[in-house]
């Protein structure tokens, strides 16, 4: 039976005496009581849930809340639920409403009493708001690793492709010419920014509302900032009710999330264009595309597809977070269970995507003879010879006239603006020499923008560099 079904099964017919049932004559309904439970998905948290409540039972051993010998057995009894959770020898109990009392129950199971006085000075707002912080530090740690490793491995094609000449667009018309290593250190670029971005979502999130307690402090004698070093922490939250009561950092980083996934999105855009019989500028291998099951000739580029499509949920998630939070009273309410599961599917949408992202531009063929080829048609070097004119004194806007009908004669003749004779080009202005053949090269075009940021080889390795050194040599 699969493990969800298993735990299905397990559940009782009516809920189990819940921790709080002193205060009540009848037990909860077991509709309400799954309506009510998030075990099924904070059970995602348990290992920060444990090492929290590790710091928590420490911190009140050293204030003397708690005798030694109890936070002894509860840290040693900690470790064991969390060591079987990690072997698949415990399994978490579904009857509990969420992975803190899972915790705690199964502790004062196997340890009596002392399990009892660990929620002391401590409440489960705090708890989850600590637990929600922690398991996004792993996780944002984790997905800049990932990032990292698609900056690498674009900026090693950057490297591969260039001096490899291609049309850029705006409006998808071909605009001027560029190096394909400068197209490619635009995404760089980018996935560079969200990092740090994650970065500075880290280091604002990263202070602890351990100790809040329900929303208003405690009256004993603890030590937040103990706890809050034990794990990890640059400090503590300086405010009890804004501690429990905000999740601005959940929607920072799926702000963040969604940025992300609006940069594959495009890049996934592009690649799907450029594998197109249309394009055939790039040919993603076997290994990342699927075929038709009628169409024997398709090669379709289903992951870029996906990574695309995924991007909408992503933003959705980023939605319910917000819309969620937008009307809640102070502090705690509720509502804020609902925060779990869009971000823990945003976290895990971002990491599919970007792990499969990698190899996929890794393993991407570059058809350079193809991108020369669409340069060399589109008027691409139009603004170049318009430049020609203007450095030999003509005010650009004139030059930019005089281009324009040369382009339309060149249409009108099918030809391009590199065979068409020094003539003709004379019969639109006597500046026009012979050298302006040499101008308008699709080669010098490009190796001339040697502006920073722009498209020559020596800028885009100017950019090559800056990337690689942002990442410390990686
Ligand atoms: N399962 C709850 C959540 O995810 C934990 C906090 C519950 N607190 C409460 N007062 N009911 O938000």
């Amino acid at each position: 039976m699969p493990a969800a079904e298993r735990r299905q099964a397990k559940r009782v017919q009516f809920s189990m005496e819940k921790m709080w049932a002193g205060r009540f004559a009848k037990a909860l309904d077991s509709k309400a009581d799954d309506f009510n439970s998030s075990i099924r998905f904070d059970c995602k948290m348990y290992k920060q849930d444990i090492k929290g409540s590790i710091a928590h039972a420490q911190m009140l051993a050293a204030q003397g809340i708690l005798s030694l010998e109890d936070c002894e057995q509860i840290v040693l009894g900690l470790c064991g639920i969390l060591e079987d959770l990690n072997s698949g020898v415990l399994d978490f109990d579904m009857n509990c409403e969420d992975i803190h009392m899972f915790v705690e129950a199964e502790l004062t199971k196997r340890i009596g009493d002392a399990g009892k006085r660990l929620h002391t000075a401590r409440s489960r707002n705090d708890q989850v708001a600590v637990d929600v912080r922690m398991y996004l530090r792993d996780e944002a740690t984790e997905i800049i690793e990932l990032l990292e490793r698609l900056i690498v491995t674009i900026t090693d094609q950057a490297e591969a492709n260039k001096d490899v000449i291609v049309p850029g667009y705006t409006h998808l018309q071909r605009a001027q010419p560029i190096t394909f290593g400068h197209h490619l250190m635009a995404y760089a670029m980018m996935f560079l920014r969200d990092v740090s971005r994650m970065r500075d979502a880290m280091a604002r999130m990263n202070f602890s509302p351990l100790g809040s307690c329900a929303l208003a402090g405690t009256t004993y004698p603890t030590d937040r900032r103990m706890a809050a070093k034990a794990l990890g922490f640059d400090g503590i939250t300086l405010n009890s009710i804004d501690g429990v009561s905000d999740r601005d950092f959940c929607v920072e980083f799926m702000s963040a999330f969604s940025l992300v996934m609006m940069h594959l999105s495009r890049f996934s855009e592009e690649i799907i264009l450029w594998s197109s019989w249309e394009f055939r500028y790039v040919e993603l291998d076997d290994s990342y595309t699927t075929g038709s099951s009628i169409m024997p000739q398709k090669k379709n580029s289903d992951m870029a597809e996906l990574v695309r499509g995924k991007t909408g949920r992503v933003y959705g998630n980023l939605m319910a977070m917000l819309t969620l939070m937008k009307g809640l009273p102070l502090a705690y309410n509720k509502d804020m269970q609902e925060d779990k599961e869009a971000l823990f599917d945003s976290i895990e949408t971002v990491k599919m995507c970007l792990d499969i992202f990698a190899p996929m531009i890794r393993t991407m063929r570059v058809r350079k003879e193809n991108m020369y080829r669409a340069a060399q048609e589109g008027f691409i070097n139009a603004t170049d010879l318009a430049d020609y004119l203007t450095k030999k004194g003509m005010p650009f806007r004139s030059a930019y006239k005089i281009v324009g009908q040369i382009v339309a004669e060149c249409i009108e003749k099918h030809c391009v603006l590199d065979n068409l004779p020094l003539e003709a080009y004379r019969a639109h202005s006597e500046l026009f020499e012979e050298d302006l053949y040499h101008e308008i090269s699709l080669e010098t075009c490009v190796s001339k923008r040697i502006s920073e940021g722009g498209t020559s080889v020596a800028s885009v390795e100017a950019q090559i560099a800056h990337v690689r050194k942002e990442l410390n040599g990686k």
